[in-house]
């Protein structure tokens, strides 16, 4: 018998156009093979000094406490929830798909006391429903909300939310974990207090680092706590004198990680986060009038589409997975399936980071009119490469 790990391990090229990890650019991966360097090296800390400068251009803000955490998306869930509540605090979670939904049982798990406010999936948060909400609990103290909510596509907009929890005395709490780097975000001019997000999207890094930003009221909060913060690793104010002029260890940072977080950021700010995040809408305007042209439903209403995200109905009938398998084996571009309600059910198409170019959205469409057929499903030969065609050269005269 042969023993596979005696091999070396070589993946397949593939283009990722799932809902994360997305592709990562060769000049981040080569980031990753520089040299190791201590997690106390003055040398590093310069390099911890430029990744936290341009996160804080890329979210817009001053807030000084603007970190990636060693950790994926959701260990900055925990963080977040973790510092800003105590047992028997009130939070209002806004649950409009299942990144909601792990957030509010986040919350809860921190000792809070959470009520949701639902809406279907495939709908952005219901204001008008938050609103009631928050007059029912006059103690509340934060409000989580979903910038982007990855399973269903939807992007949910952000200044109204915060100006309403404001008005009730919460903190909101902003998982952009798909949109940041993809959609703008103006944490300080919006009034998000606390906001997290991953590497592995928009940002264009592998997976294992989330950036996470706490605003003067959030600080606030944190300062006043009664008890300490349940979680040693998450807890910012011992994280503060690794990232402050103290530069006390508090846990091994993960260096190439921070390594390739700093080219990707390189990255975006020598293309403009303007433009980068243009760039973003630019290629999902293609790839929506791609598959409108097949005759397929996106779940989310115009006017609530993420770009990095889009999330097209599998035809009735349609085993989807037999599409999805067939992509990853035949064209090597992998994307995603549903999640919790949406699971069998459609299709999450991913354009982020490094993957949002549009020879992406031409290979997936190709890919598709290429399949669809052999399972019963007919398309009109090349009418989504033209939509997809016609909707960039439009979008280029908008300007
Ligand atoms: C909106 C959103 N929040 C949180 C997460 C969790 O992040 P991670 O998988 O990096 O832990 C994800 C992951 O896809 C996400 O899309």
């Amino acid at each position: 018998m042969t023993q596979s790990y005696l091999n070396e391990f070589k993946p397949p090229q593939r283009v990722l156009m799932g809902p994360g990890p997305s592709s990562v650019h060769p000049r981040v991966l080569q980031a990753m093979t520089l040299p190791i360097l201590g997690h106390l090296d003055p040398q590093f800390f310069q390099v911890m000094d430029d990744v936290c400068d341009m996160l804080r251009l890329v979210l817009h803000t001053e807030n000084f406490m603007t970190v990636p955490l060693s950790s994926t998306g959701t260990g900055a869930m925990e963080a977040a929830c973790a510092n800003v509540l105590e047992r028997g605090d009130v939070a209002i979670v806004c649950r409009n798909g299942f990144f909601g939904v792990r957030l509010a049982d986040i919350a809860q798990r921190c000792g809070a006391e959470v009520f949701v406010v639902d809406s279907p999936w495939g709908k952005p948060v219901d204001v008008k429903a938050l609103e009631r909400e928050l007059k029912k609990h006059p103690k509340v103290k934060m409000v989580g909300v979903v910038h982007g909510e990855t399973s269903t596509g939807v992007l949910t907009p952000l200044p109204e939310i915060t100006a309403l929890a404001h008005r009730y005395g919460a903190l909101v709490v902003v998982d952009a974990v798909t949109t940041l780097g993809g959609h703008e975000m103006q944490m300080d001019q919006w009034g998000v207090d606390v906001v997290y997000g991953a590497t592995q999207k928009c940002l264009g890094a592998p997976p294992g680092l989330a950036p996470i930003s706490f605003g003067p009221r959030a600080m606030e909060v944190l300062k006043a706590r009664k008890s300490d913060v349940q979680s040693f690793y998450f807890n910012m104010k011992g994280l503060e004198t690794y990232w402050n002029e103290t530069r006390a260890y508090h846990h091994t940072s993960p260096i190439s990680m921070t390594y390739a977080l700093r080219e990707s950021l390189r990255m975006m700010m020598e293309e403009g986060i303007d433009r980068r995040i243009r760039r973003h809408a630019r290629v999902a305007a293609a790839l929506r009038a791609g598959l409108e042209a097949l005759g397929l439903q996106l779940l989310a209403d115009p006017g609530y589409r993420l770009n990095p995200l889009t999330t097209v109905v599998a035809p009735t009938g349609m085993e989807e997975t037999a599409v999805r398998k067939r992509l990853l084996q035949e064209h090597s571009l992998e994307i995603g399936g549903g999640l919790g309600d949406l699971k069998g059910k459609v299709w999450r198409i991913g354009l982020m980071g490094e993957s949002a170019r549009e020879i992406n959205v031409f290979a997936l469409l190709s890919g598709l009119e290429q399949i669809l057929p052999t399972l019963g499903y007919e398309v009109a030969c090349g009418a989504s490469l033209s939509a997809a065609q016609r909707a960039l050269v439009e979008f280029d005269a908008a300007g």
